[in-house]
């Protein structure tokens, strides 16, 4: 039997036909997950219950965007500022995520998830880099949703990266002035391969982007939702899609040219690909 998510029942079955039916489902949707420490500070609790409470989070949004058709994931679970907070917490998360990689894997690899990961993962303890690293290898060949983990990552990181491996390649000999365009370079960037994200949700009320996928978010539409991470679940996700297919995606163009000729095989649809990857 070929693998794949655990489908929705009952009401929320419902929802998500709705959904499929009332418009385009984002192929990409890109989270920056904020709030655990409030959440936690406004249920009285240490910093640590939010980001335990946030992982449950992670996980009914995994499952929801798997069952909904949503390709591709990635979250903002780590970045490279984050290493500047106090060593117990840095010393807690890493361990927090230790643990949730080691528990979920193998139910993300039976719902079919590819899990990758984005950022200076050398950066990371030793322990968690073997455990992601084995994860990933895991579910490689997994064909569902695509679980981008954001770890130690930042937009300028992943710039600076790209841009030292265009210098060494041009040095190199390997690459040419003359082929410096867009898609080359979006070919350096740490998320080669994958489309831009259509959908960026950021939590907890915050209007930044916090130095996330500088790059890619370029044509993304925006949701930010009032909510803290840890209070965030499939029906916030609902919201923020309900939200993004009522929006007009014009990419720099004029309403009239993208009612014209919005189909996929249109040359509208072909311009847009050109922009946001196949
Ligand atoms: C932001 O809240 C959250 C983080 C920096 C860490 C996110 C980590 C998780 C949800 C857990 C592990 C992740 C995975 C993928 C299993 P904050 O601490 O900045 O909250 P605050 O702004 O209220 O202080």
């Amino acid at each position: 039997m070929g693998r794949g998510p655990k489908l929705a029942t009952g009401d929320d079955k419902r929802v998500q036909e709705t959904l499929q039916g009332s418009g385009e489902i984002p192929r990409h949707i890109a989270i920056i997950m904020d709030g655990n420490g409030r959440w936690a500070k406004q249920h009285g609790m240490p910093r640590i219950a939010g980001h335990n409470e946030g992982v449950e989070s992670v996980r009914d949004t995994v499952e929801a965007c798997g069952q909904l058709g949503v390709q591709f994931l990635t979250l903002y679970a780590w970045s490279t500022e984050n290493w500047k907070r106090p060593q117990e917490e840095v010393s807690l998360l890493m361990r927090l995520l230790l643990k949730a990689l080691k528990d979920e894997t193998d139910r993300l690899h039976t719902n079919n998830v590819r899990i990758k990961a984005i950022g200076d993962i050398a950066a990371l303890p030793q322990d968690v880099q073997n455990e992601l690293l084995e994860d990933i290898q895991k579910t490689n060949d997994n064909t569902g949703l695509t679980l981008t983990l954001a770890l130690s990552y930042s937009g300028r990181w992943d710039l600076t990266q790209a841009i030292k491996h265009v210098a060494a390649d041009l040095k190199a000999g390997k690459v040419s002035e003359a082929d410096l365009n867009e898609r080359l370079i979006a070919g350096y960037l740490s998320t080669a391969g994958t489309p831009d994200p259509d959908l960026l949700i950021r939590t907890s009320g915050e209007f930044r982007i916090s130095n996330f996928l500088l790059w890619q978010l370029a044509y993304t539409e925006i949701y930010i939702t009032k909510k803290y991470w840890p209070a965030f679940r499939r029906d916030e996700l609902y919201d923020a899609i309900r939200d993004y297919q009522r929006r007009e995606r014009r990419f720099g163009m004029v309403s009239e040219q993208v009612k014209q000729d919005n189909g996929r095989d249109g040359y509208f649809g072909r311009l847009i690909r050109s922009v946001t990857g196949p």
